[in-house]
């Protein structure tokens, strides 16, 4: 049986990003209606800047796919200049010939959030479930705002978030910490299992030792990114340096 997740691994961040911006572009060829499963952060960066690209140099098409992004913060309206939806519409939406009406989010700023959480769940069934699901991963080891806890929640839900990912997100604040969100809400490890595909993205020296021990296990709740060992067609894309604590694996 071929291991999971596999793992790819490139000279640099823009190799990563240029190879999978062909393969979604490849992948919308194939199929126009896609479903897609979107990640922020800084590590997807250089694949919006690459699918942008093949938008305006190949007429990459994006007219009919469908988008769901992962996660959002709670008590900030849509607008909101650290929104999630604000970040994909800079640095994606914006540039592409996506219908709005395709891309889904969560919205932090819903009177009813539980509610709000089994809206989104319901519109990602209507979808026909996500065929690829692109992640990023937090140094810690979550993955969409699925924080390391003793259990994680199956489904999109509302988390706390950890100091740490409150920081590494100030820079959407005006790089203050205590202006990041407290909450927010996020896809759950079952919705993200159930993709039919999931690549995470990983660059960068820092997310080094938890990428060993995402792909050397064990599962763990205290690791939420180990749970893609169960899924029968998850891959890993890296760069050297993020790779650099792995020996010998591909
Ligand atoms: C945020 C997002 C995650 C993302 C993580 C890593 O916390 N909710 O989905 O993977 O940041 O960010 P970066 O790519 O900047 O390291």
């Amino acid at each position: 049986m071929q291991r999971t997740p596999r793992v790819s691994i490139f000279p640099n961040p823009r190799d990563v990003a240029r190879t999978l911006a062909r393969r979604v572009a490849a992948a919308l060829r194939d199929n126009p209606r896609v479903v897609l499963g979107l990640p922020t952060g800084r590590t997807p960066l250089l694949f919006y800047e690459e699918l942008v690209r093949l938008h305006a140099d190949e007429d990459v098409d994006f007219s009919q796919a469908t988008t769901f992004n992962l996660d959002e913060f709670v008590g900030i309206p849509a607008g909101h200049p650290g929104s999630y939806r604000t970040f994909m519409g800079r640095f994606l939406f914006q540039h592409v010939n996506i219908d709005p009406a395709r891309t889904n989010f969560l919205d932090g700023a819903a009177a009813d959030l539980n509610e709000e959480c089994e809206r989104y769940e319901d519109s990602i069934a209507a979808a026909g479930g996500i065929d690829l699901q692109i992640l990023g991963i937090g140094t810690n080891g979550h993955i969409g705002f699925n924080e390391p806890g003793q259990e994680l929640d199956a489904r999109t839900h509302k988390v706390t978030l950890r100091p740490e990912t409150r920081r590494s997100n100030a820079a959407l604040f005006g790089g203050d910490p205590d202006s990041v969100p407290t909450h927010a809400l996020s896809m759950g490890m079952g919705t993200i299992l159930h993709a039919r595909k999931a690549v995470l993205l990983a660059t960068g020296d820092t997310k080094a030792r938890c990428v060993e021990r995402v792909v050397r296990g064990p599962i763990t709740t205290t690791l939420p990114a180990s749970l893609l060992q169960l899924h029968p067609d998850a891959e890993l894309m890296l760069d050297n340096a993020a790779a650099q604590e792995l020996d010998g694996v591909s």
